[in-house]
């Protein structure tokens, strides 16, 4: 049976770099789960699915095909044998992903797929219901938070260092904040602490002792081995 190190939490939160640096030390895999209802939501874009119509979104859901590999560290996709890179990180995709991901059909595909990955070993699983819905019986779960303003700021630092945008820190905290609250409040697994998770709130600590909090709260015998 895999070990699976669960992180939620919301947009800009550090789930990331945590979740990666955690995999690096442990040897565990890092999976990026939003990265998949990002690519769902590319997909739509690209075939011209209508947003507003969840039968249109859930019919399309269907038909995407996105293939799991494991390498260098961490789960890669490919969709028609691609590598999507960075055309899923556009603030059009950030501000069409919680549209997306809302849908019911979406989520059974996406979490099946999330539940499939356990064939490649140990994982550390980023995203917002992997606590709550995806793995919610493993003993390692974590809800890592921060302020708005701390988390609009590190997203804005991001996407300006990838050269992916160049929006202000007032419009990345908006597109962040609007993503959230839409990811909140639907009726499908909602972002919410699960109970028993770790809260982590990140806003006055270093990348640093955010891993190590996550480190020592897991079970021994996980870093012993
Ligand atoms: O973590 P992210 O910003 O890449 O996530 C993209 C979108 O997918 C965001 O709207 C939240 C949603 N998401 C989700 O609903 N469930 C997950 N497990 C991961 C992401």
């Amino acid at each position: 049976m895999s070990n699976i190190i669960a992180i939620d939490g919301p947009s800009g939160a550090g789930k990331s770099s945590v979740s990666r640096i955690v995999g690096e030390r442990l040897g565990y895999l890092h999976v990026d789960s939003g990265a998949l209802y990002r690519i769902m939501t590319w997909q739509s874009l690209v075939h011209g699915v209508d947003l507003e119509s969840p039968a249109a979104i859930a019919a399309f859901a269907e038909t995407v095909d996105i293939e799991c590999r494991p390498e260098a560290g961490h789960i890669a996709y490919y969709v028609g044998g691609e590598a999507p890179g960075d055309r899923i990180r556009t603030p059009e995709i950030n501000a069409n992903a919680s549209k997306v991901a809302r849908e019911k059909p979406v989520r059974d595909k996406v979490t099946a797929i999330l539940k499939g990955m356990t064939r490649f070993g140990n994982l550390v699983v980023e995203g917002r219901d992997i606590t709550t819905a995806v793995f919610p019986d493993t003993p390692a779960r974590f809800y890592l938070t921060a302020s708005a303003e701390a988390r609009a700021v590190r997203r804005q630092k991001e996407e300006v260092e990838k050269g992916i945008a160049n929006q202000t820190a007032e419009a990345v905290k908006a597109s962040l904040l609007a993503r959230d609250a839409i990811d909140s409040t639907r009726k499908y697994a909602p972002l919410r602490k699960a109970d028993g998770a770790l809260e982590i709130d990140s806003s006055d600590l270093t990348l640093e002792e955010v891993v190590e909090t996550v480190m020592k709260a897991l079970p021994a015998e996980w870093i012993a081995s």
